[in-house]
């Protein structure tokens, strides 16, 4: 139990005695952990902070323009945005197999990383959001899960920037972290968004990831949460629900929710036309600990609701269909 201005206090005067006068970088991926991360280090050493935002392009709707909306423009934090957009999809052209698609996005997300801050030459320190979880977990280790963290691979950048470890929220739990991060002015909303794989849309489409079809499930993505966020939940509240307060809308009552790509093509009629065009998938779960999960019971009307608008407003599908599967035996992710 800790009192949150004096928790910041404290937090920021150690971050000024361990840096000093040097440089940080942090690598932003629009993730609450190193994001409240950035917020929390510019709280204390402002300009000595410069962020590198690696744009994947497997990223959601407008999820890279909110990012330097929210750092660059209303913190004041300097963020250097790199769009590899082309060269993820190079990289991952012709790959169809998911473990090789994570292997393949965490190593170009590292070698971009890596490149970007090495033009940093007087960086000291890299910062990054590791929390008391990761810690506790990379001590276990074998997860599939692939995050932010262990992108920033120290070892790979050039041997006379032998970068330090910062890490201030190293010793938070996730609630921590989403209360600190609302206290160092964070929108709530950004921070208490659902988990966002590291290897992003790049897990979502099924088979070989193309620009086209990252594009298509984007906006089917975001017209499903869209929806969830916007209708009222009135249900009870799940036992053991992972979430401090009572869930005002579907999107607070699931614990994750997206769309998935399905490079599968059927036939729908538009007009007096015939169409023959991709599915997308909407999963929707609840969860404690994502290591089971329930499919979401969501109410008829608003699937139905979600359905008719991405046909309509998503030129390029024409079939939507809801993942009624737990877990186990399905994963939440479907690759
Ligand atoms: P699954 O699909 O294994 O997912 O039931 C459990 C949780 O882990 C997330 N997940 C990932 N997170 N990199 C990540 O950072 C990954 O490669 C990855 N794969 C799955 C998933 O979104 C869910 O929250």
């Amino acid at each position: 139990d800790w009192n949150m201005p004096d928790y910041i206090t404290e937090a920021v005067e150690k971050i000024r005695a361990q840096v000093g006068t040097d440089e940080v970088i942090l690598g932003l991926s629009g993730g609450v952990d190193s994001s409240v991360a950035a917020a929390l280090i510019h709280r204390a050493i402002g300009d000595q902070l410069t962020c590198v935002f690696v744009d994947h392009g497997l990223l959601r709707l407008n999820e890279g323009e909110m990012v330097m909306d929210m750092f660059a423009k209303n913190l004041g934090v300097k963020v250097i945005r790199v769009d590899a957009t082309d060269q993820f999809m190079g990289k991952l052209a012709g790959v169809t197999d998911p473990e090789q698609k994570r292997k393949i996005i965490g190593a170009e997300f590292v070698e971009v990383f890596n490149a970007e801050s090495a033009k940093l030459t007087n960086a000291k320190w890299l910062a990054q959001g590791t929390i008391y979880p990761d810690v506790i977990e990379s001590a276990g280790k074998g997860k599939k899960g692939q995050t932010i963290k262990s992108h920033h691979n120290v070892g790979g950048l050039p041997e006379h920037m032998k970068l330090k470890l910062l890490e201030p929220l190293r010793e938070l739990f996730k609630d921590e972290v989403r209360k600190l991060g609302v206290a160092l002015g964070l929108p709530y909303e950004m921070v208490y968004r659902h988990p966002f794989p590291g290897p992003g849309l790049g897990v979502r489409i099924l088979g070989e990831v193309k620009k086209e079809y990252a594009d298509l499930l984007r906006r089917a993505d975001a017209i499903f949460i869209e929806e969830l966020r916007n209708t009222a939940y009135e249900g009870v509240v799940v036992p053991g629900f992972d979430q401090d307060a009572a869930p005002r809308n579907w999107y607070e009552a699931t614990s994750q929710a997206f769309a998935v790509f399905l490079p599968v093509k059927s036939v729908g009629v538009m007009g007096d036309g015939r169409t023959y065009d991709y599915v997308v998938a909407l999963r929707a779960v609840q969860t404690q600990d994502f290591m089971t999960a329930h499919w979401a019971h969501l109410p008829h009307e608003l699937l139905g609701r979600v359905s008719n608008r991405i046909i309509n407003e998503v030129r390029g599908l024409n079939r939507v269909v809801y993942d009624i599967s737990g877990k186990p035996p399905a994963t939440i992710e479907w690759e």
